[in-house]
């Protein structure tokens, strides 16, 4: 595990999607954040097979466009990536914690 190679990437996140400026990061940007708040995405985490599946449910279900398949694989690439079940090993930042999840604000009985 490289400690600085982690905090790099960790910083370098687009201000205003909150994506983490990897490779392919700009395609999911622009074909992402069409019908929803990238925060959608940014909210799950997963491998290979969940983010293809997210996709195909997308297009299935919700009118998201066809890719080519060099489009589909970097999304793909960069969403399993980025948004990984286990952030520890690809050095992206943890998912936020849910209010119900935190012991601090009294909200946990809501
Ligand atoms: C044409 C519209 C559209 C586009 C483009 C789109 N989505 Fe969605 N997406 C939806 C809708 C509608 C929902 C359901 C929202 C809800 O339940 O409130 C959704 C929900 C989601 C969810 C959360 C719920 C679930 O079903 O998993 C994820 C994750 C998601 N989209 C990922 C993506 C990704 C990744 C892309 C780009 C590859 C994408 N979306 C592009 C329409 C779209």
């Amino acid at each position: 595990m490289n400690w600085l190679l982690v905090t790099a990437v960790a910083l370098v996140v687009d201000a205003s999607t909150g994506l983490p400026k990897d490779p392919g990061w700009e395609l999911v940007r622009a074909h992402c954040g069409a019908c929803h708040s990238h925060a959608v995405i940014r909210q799950q985490r997963g491998d290979h097979t969940f983010w293809r599946a997210t996709i195909e449910r997308m297009q299935a279900q919700h009118g998201l466009w066809a890719f080519d398949d060099e489009t589909h694989q970097t999304i793909v690439d960069y969403l399993a990536r980025a948004f990984a079940v286990d952030p520890d090993e690809v050095g992206v930042r943890r998912l936020p914690l849910q209010l119900s999840q935190r012991n601090d604000t009294g909200a946990a009985e809501q």
